[in-house]
């Protein structure tokens, strides 16, 4: 891995623990005002300091968050269908070259294995891949799962392992039963959760406790924290978990704690 390539990485993955909290509020490129991002700037700019990366997108990047943040920025560079449409049809919408006037330390897109446009999204992949490995920045592979596929160990293993194949320097996808087989597929490439729909707190605190624990590195987390009563309780509570191992229970009580 070259020096920047490398850089980049270290700026995402905490130095100590090796792992990553990283906040995700792309959801807005097909999704348009999420519920609590209506105002993105005034949900996450509170919650940032607890954050160790921010997945965000050019234009949200631009608009609501300062540009003195000292936040690692993992920059959402695919898009072009909405909710109303088919999911996988996606392409690239942001150039590298904009990707580095916003210093991003890595970039992402996603990849719908499985699903109608799965060579094309592929496609997506492999051209971020290539720019990125010209210009030292790593990419994460977001695995995105279509309504009528199974988020079973064998789908996001072989989803997971295509991206890893292509030549992602990380990998982004959903917990699920035997999660172990998954890492597995991945090699040495790190693997984060997505959090998914808001679940109850506490179940998502289990979430990403049995993600830790079966190898993944980190959460990339975004309803289950924004749309929360309590969002600072919960983005600490799951960075506990994430880089103190603290128990369920204990990552509960943080969420609790309005201080
Ligand atoms: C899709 O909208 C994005 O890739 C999100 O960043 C991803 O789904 C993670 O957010 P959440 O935890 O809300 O699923």
């Amino acid at each position: 891995m070259d020096w920047g390539m490398k850089n980049r990485f270290s700026r995402i993955l905490n130095s100590k623990t090796g792992r990553c909290l990283m906040l995700a509020v792309d959801h807005g490129y097909f999704q348009g005002p999420t519920t609590g991002l209506e105002n993105l700037g005034k949900m996450v700019n509170p919650i940032l300091p607890y954050s160790d990366a921010l997945m965000i997108t050019r234009g949200a990047l631009r608009t609501w968050i300062p540009a003195e943040t000292d936040k690692p920025v993992v920059l959402r560079m695919s898009g072009g269908q909405s909710i109303l449409k088919e999911l996988s049809n996606e392409i690239i919408t942001t150039s590298v070259q904009d990707a580095i006037r916003v210093n991003a330390s890595a970039i992402t897109c996603s990849v719908y294995v499985g699903g109608e446009y799965e060579k094309e999204t592929i496609g997506n992949l492999a051209h971020l891949v290539n720019e990125g490995e010209h210009y030292g920045i790593p990419v994460l592979a977001v695995t995105a799962v279509g309504k009528e596929m199974v988020r079973d160990a064998r789908y996001l293993g072989l989803a997971c392992r295509i991206c890893v194949e292509i030549g992602a320097r990380m990998v982004k996808t959903y917990y699920c039963e035997n999660f172990e087989k998954v890492v597995e597929a991945c090699g040495k490439v790190p693997v984060v959760i997505a959090g998914g729909k808001k679940i109850e707190e506490k179940a998502a605190l289990e979430m990403a406790s049995n993600a830790i624990r079966s190898g993944a590195v980190g959460v990339d987390m975004g309803r289950n924290v924004f749309q929360s009563e309590n969002p600072v309780g919960m983005i600490r509570a799951v960075r506990a978990i994430v880089h103190e191992n603290v128990s369920v229970s204990e990552a509960y009580k943080i969420y609790q704690s309005r201080s």
